[in-house]
């Protein structure tokens, strides 16, 4: 198949990697890629989503793929097809799920959905009161702005004054654009986080191994929020039970009430969820594969994965097969990460290992080397039969990729080791 994937990052090459992996011949073109996803295909340079889907036709794709919630909350999916083009992912109606909290609050409430008891309001006055009530229980809230913030909306409160005035920057200030302009604030939840993924085809849906992401900078999930620095799959602390659980009373009621909302869902369903005394509470859903997440589901997806995701795009979704196996992802970031730029520096890149592989993020290609262009700069994925070994291969590799300021989490997958 001639496939098309959307998107720069570690995500999109570990979708092209496992793409690679099918039994079908595929050719590969990523728009934009980085400066090794051209090791799996050709990088594709474009101006807008039009004149991408333009190239798209004009180039015989036959199935693209989007990596992240910019494109498709900027209607991607709508322009391919208006262009008969096939295409993985949600419409712009239905990524509003991710790219408005108060959207994913309203639907969450009308499907009967669990989620973190809440507020959405512009008024300074009515969230303050909100704030003192839950103060008046002894209760933590967090604040969260209504847009897409790359991840840097929210914030968990440690008092009631820290509260208002995150409100105050919110709403007054301004300090995020429009996408602040509203904001969500809930109590605080105390429990275990689980990122589960289900791949839909507006009616119907697959579920993927069940991740754990880790998003503090350092060990121990201290230090600031990140993007993710790991990720592991399957993990064990989502029994049969709780997954049917999230199935039964997440994913299907929240299709279904897209679906009644004209905007049926088709793609991926990622639900950030917080477990609390073994229930399943919505924290977020996300409209697309998790990143550092999706680098350790690919390894575990059995069949043919192309025919997978062109069937959900049809909306004649086929269960996907599971692989019986454990992926552990350790990210390296770059020395600066994530409080500012970093300088460029040369990768060395390491022999390869037994039972790990690396997908690359943010790097270049300088002719002579791969680059760390700063940021998130690759993930060193480990596969074997258990966790354990997963986490020493992925390891093993991670001490083997050398670049100036080059830092990983030593503790991926703690939860369960
Ligand atoms: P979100 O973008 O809504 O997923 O929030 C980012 C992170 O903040 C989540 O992954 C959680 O770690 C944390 N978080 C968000 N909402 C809550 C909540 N109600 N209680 C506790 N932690 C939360
Ligand atoms: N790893 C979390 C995300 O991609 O949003």
């Amino acid at each position: 198949m001639k496939i098309l994937i959307i998107g720069n990052g570690g995500r999109e090459y570990a979708l092209g990697l496992r793409l690679l992996a099918d039994t079908a011949k595929h050719n590969l073109f990523f728009a934009p890629g980085n400066g090794a996803t051209t090791r799996l295909g050709k990088n594709i340079k474009f101006n807008n989503l039009n004149e991408l889907a333009l190239w798209a036709k004009d180039n015989a794709i036959e199935l693209t793929i989007v990596g992240g919630e910019e494109p498709l909350s900027a209607g991607v999916v709508d322009i391919f097809k208006s262009y008969g083009l096939e295409i993985f992912g949600p419409s712009k109606a239905a990524a509003r799920l991710e790219a408005s909290k108060v959207f994913m609050k309203d639907v969450l409430t009308r499907a009967g959905v669990r989620t973190a008891k809440h507020i959405s309001t512009n008024d300074i006055a009515q969230a303050d009161k909100f704030i003192d009530e839950q103060a008046a229980k002894n209760r933590n809230v967090v604040v969260k702005a209504d847009g897409l913030c790359a991840g840097k909306g929210v914030i968990i409160a440690k008092s009631a004054d820290e509260a208002k005035n995150a409100v105050r920057q919110m709403l007054s200030e301004n300090s995020f654009g429009v996408a602040g302009s509203r904001v969500v604030i809930e109590e605080y939840l105390d429990g275990f986080e689980l990122s589960f993924f289900a791949i839909c085809d507006g009616e119907r849906f697959s579920s993927l191994p069940v991740a754990q992401d880790h998003k503090r900078l350092l060990d121990g999930d201290e230090g600031p929020n990140t993007g993710g620095m790991g990720a592991y799959a399957p993990t064990p602390l989502a029994s049969t039970e709780l997954i049917k659980k999230i199935e039964k009373d997440v994913i299907a009621p929240t299709l279904k009430a897209m679906k009644e909302l004209d905007c049926e869902f088709c793609g991926v369903l990622f639900a950030g969820i917080m477990v609390v005394d073994n229930e399943p509470i919505v924290l977020e859903f996300n409209v697309r594969f998790g990143d550092p997440e999706c680098e350790v589901l690919m390894p575990l997806i059995d069949g043919e994965l192309a025919d997978g995701l062109a069937a959900a795009a049809r909306g004649e979704l086929v269960e996907f097969k599971i692989k019986k196996a454990y992926a552990v992802g350790v990210v390296i970031a770059s020395q600066n990460y994530p409080y500012g730029a970093s300088e460029p520096a040369k990768i060395t890149e390491p022999a390869e290992r037994e039972g790990a592989y690396i997908d690359y993020a943010r790097v270049s290609d300088d002719k002579s080397a791969l680059m760390a262009t700063g940021g998130r700069v690759c993930v060193c994925v480990g596969v074997a039969p258990s966790i354990q070994e997963a986490a020493n291969n992925a390891y093993l590799l991670a001490g083997d990729v050398k670049f100036k300021g080059a830092k990983y989490r030593k503790d991926i997958a703690y939860q369960v080791l």
